[in-house]
């Protein structure tokens, strides 16, 4: 029988709420429908294992997670530890040397969700964001220097290599290729930056010369904002820098229901390491430990991550078994304007998994 490995890594704050959740759902989907196996095995990686230890994740971790077919995580970050401590401790310290440089956010309205845009219904919205994963304004370079001097300077620099542009933009044209419309819009900022994003639009439209079935077009991000609020239905495939993309998937989120629904998956397309499949919500202090997380994120990265391992029956099955349960307001946490808790969104997902119908 076809066995995946996956090391899942709950984290912070909700994190182990969700991530518990959406293992219950994997293990029926591998038993149900799938003919294969999910070998799980759990790390206490995060900011509780920091205060203990020193570090987010133990120095051979990498080593560790290197034999694994793909990661499943949860969240990072804690009130009483420095975010950037947390993040490149932990999850940039990951996504970096894994080379999980395409980093896929699908967006849509699912059935019983309603948009806080009006008039805007399912089948209005459906979008991909592909969002530079490796370099840009994440890439780490920068310094900091005169500390706590009138003088004190600080860089952070971004980074556009070549290499790095050139294959999110062959990335983004392979799944805009993929998708009935065939449409992508390639997000850019070179009107007022004029070194990195003039590259970033140059090899855009030498890339695009390769896939002439795709139609394609540039839009500032400021003005992206506003075609996502205005024009939702104009919009279909995007792909945009590390840090304009991190902005406009939390917009795009928002305007599909919630921030509690959306998935991501890092991915290194070339399989040389294992990808890393999270929902975008983080850990959510605020509501940790009330049992009121929404799992549908994490659900639907589940979603991504079974079709990444091939196994896309039980991928499409599970999405359908999110849209049943997503279909009922009674079953919508409180993001969703709803009174559900965790446990009976989770329960109401396997039920629909365990059923004949389908
Ligand atoms: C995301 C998150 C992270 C990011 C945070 C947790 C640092 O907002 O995945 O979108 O900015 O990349
Ligand atoms: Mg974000």
């Amino acid at each position: 029988m076809r066995t995946h490995k996956i090391a899942a890594i709950p984290g912070d704050g909700i994190g182990t709420e969700v991530i518990a959740a959406g293992l219950e759902a994997l293990a029926i989907c591998a038993r149900r429908d799938g003919g294969f196996r999910l070998e799980v095995e759990n790390f206490d990686w995060g900011s509780d294992y920091y205060k203990t230890y020193g570090v987010m994740m133990p120095a051979d971790g990498l080593a560790t997670l290197k034999h694994f077919d793909a990661i499943y995580f949860g969240a990072v970050g804690a009130p009483d530890v420095p975010d950037h401590v947390t993040l490149w401790g932990l999850r940039l310290a990951i996504c970096q040397p894994f080379d999980q440089y395409a980093n896929v956010r699908p967006t849509r309205i699912l059935p019983g969700i309603v948009s806080p845009l009006r008039g805007v219904e399912q089948g209005d919205l459906d979008w991909v964001i592909v969002r530079e994963n490796s370099e840009g304004e994440y890439a780490g370079q920068g310094g900091r220097s005169h500390r706590g001097l009138p003088e004190e300077v600080a860089t952070e620099v971004s980074i556009f290599t070549r290499t790095g542009v050139a294959r999110i933009m062959r990335f983004a044209f392979d799944l805009a290729r993929s998708r009935p419309r065939r449409l992508l819009t390639v997000v850019t900022k070179s009107n007022a930056q004029r070194h990195g994003m003039v590259l970033w639009d140059e090899i855009a439209a030498e890339v695009a010369k390769d896939y002439p079935d795709v139609t394609w077009d540039k839009m500032l991000v400021d003005a992206m904002t506003m075609r996502m609020v205005l024009k939702p239905g104009s919009i279909d495939t995007v792909v945009a820098t590390n840090l304009h993309a991190d902005v406009l998937s939390d917009l795009a989120a928002a305007l599909a229901g919630s921030l509690g629904i959306a998935p991501t998956a890092n991915l290194n397309p070339e399989r040389t390491f294992p990808s890393m499949f999270e929902p975008i919500h983080g850990s959510a202090f605020d509501i940790v430990g009330k049992g009121i997380a929404n799992p549908v994120g994490t659900f639907w990265s589940a979603v991504m991550m079974l079709d990444h391992l091939g196994e896309a029956a039980a991928a499409a099955r599970l999405m359908r078994a999110i849209e049943r349960v997503t279909a009922d307001p009674s079953l919508h946490t409180p993001d969703l304007g709803g009174q559900a808790t965790t446990r009976q969104v989770t329960d109401a997902l396997c039920a629909a998994l365990e059923g004949d119908n389908l």
